[in-house]
């Protein structure tokens, strides 16, 4: 059965337990010993990895993840310049080639809904690695599995997110993710602050289905303050997307940074996510605190990876 990840809403509780559960055992050492990989498959499996917009994590982690699960890559790390799209070639004729000559695509492009036209016309499942300020739905895997084990007895979260919450796709496929889980085994948080300026606040998508998911958030336009990170068991910061701004306005980032003063005053258990990369949001000498939890977030991603294209693979074969 072909299966593609185009948003969150691909994910459930019974494909997303199967995918924590594998990835957890990446992460205690399966790496060196896979019980399941792509070794055994009987002819060479290979990922296409189509970059349209600049990425480090991403492409890295899915590249390796697929290594490290025994298959083969290939891959161009600027699609613009770098594949037919220079000679005016459609997405969906590319995507038409390179489904023959791969078993996955993971596609970053800058353009919303870009995804639904290359899993319009592909006959392997395509993985949305970003669309322009859609959404990123493997990077709200890894965040979850971050947040599930960092805190696993834990149902009752709250989390902050903090920053350009109008462009950026992490933020609207976590809070998409988390409120299609309200009320399943997988719920892990009970509120949500959204912190950002008023011009860059989060699409009124995101904001009805919390509403929708009885899912008590609060949005706050005017700074991070004291009074809401000391409540937060998750501070997740985010970068200005200022290449996807046009003429939206301007972002005073100033309002919006997570100072030493602030990190001070949130509870000794909590933790910090970013997405990365950052700029001022996250000054470099919050890293030493325990709570700072951004690299330890990145590398997750590599183990989530692993167990989401062998999840797809077999579901593939079925
Ligand atoms: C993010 C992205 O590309 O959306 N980075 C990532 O994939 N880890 C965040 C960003 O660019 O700000």
């Amino acid at each position: 059965m072909l299966q593609h990840i185009t948003s969150v809403h691909d994910f459930n509780v019974e494909n997303l337990t199967h995918i924590f559960g594998h990835a957890l055992m990446h992460k205690l050492g399966d790496i060196l010993r896979p019980t399941n990989s792509f070794k055994f498959a009987s002819k060479p499996v290979i990922m296409a990895s189509l970059f349209y917009e600049p990425s480090t994590r991403t492409r890295f982690s899915f590249e390796s993840a697929m290594k490290r699960l025994g298959g083969e890559v290939i891959s161009t790390e600027n699609a613009v310049e770098f594949s037919s799209a220079i000679k005016g070639e459609t997405l969906e004729d590319s995507i038409r080639v390179i489904d023959g000559y791969s078993d996955f695509i993971v596609l970053r492009h800058p353009e919303e809904n870009s995804v639904q036209s290359a899993a319009r016309v592909s006959t392997v499942p395509i993985i949305n690695a970003g669309d322009g300020s859609g959404e990123h739905p493997t990077q709200a895997l890894l965040d979850l599995f971050t947040i599930r084990e960092r805190f696993p007895d834990r149902k009752d979260l709250t989390i902050t997110f903090v920053g350009d919450l109008k462009f950026g796709r992490t933020i609207h496929s976590l809070v998409r993710l988390l409120a299609e889980l309200n009320g399943t085994s997988l719920e892990t948080v009970v509120h949500i602050n959204l912190v950002g300026p008023k011009e860059f606040g989060t699409p009124k998508k995101y904001t009805d289905l919390l509403s929708k998911e009885n899912v008590s958030f609060a949005e706050i336009q005017d700074n991070i303050t004291k009074d809401v990170v000391e409540k937060s068991d998750i501070v997740y910061m985010t970068r200005v997307q200022r290449e996807r701004h046009g003429n939206s306005g301007f972002f005073d980032q100033s309002m919006f940074i997570l100072t030493k003063d602030l990190v001070q005053s949130m509870p000794k258990d909590s933790i910090i996510m970013h997405p990365l990369p950052r700029n001022i949001e996250l000054p470099r000498e919050i890293d030493t605190d325990p709570r700072a939890y951004y690299f330890e977030q990145a590398e997750n991603g590599l183990y989530v990876r692993m167990a989401l294209l062998m999840y797809l693979y077999e579901v593939s074969e079925k």
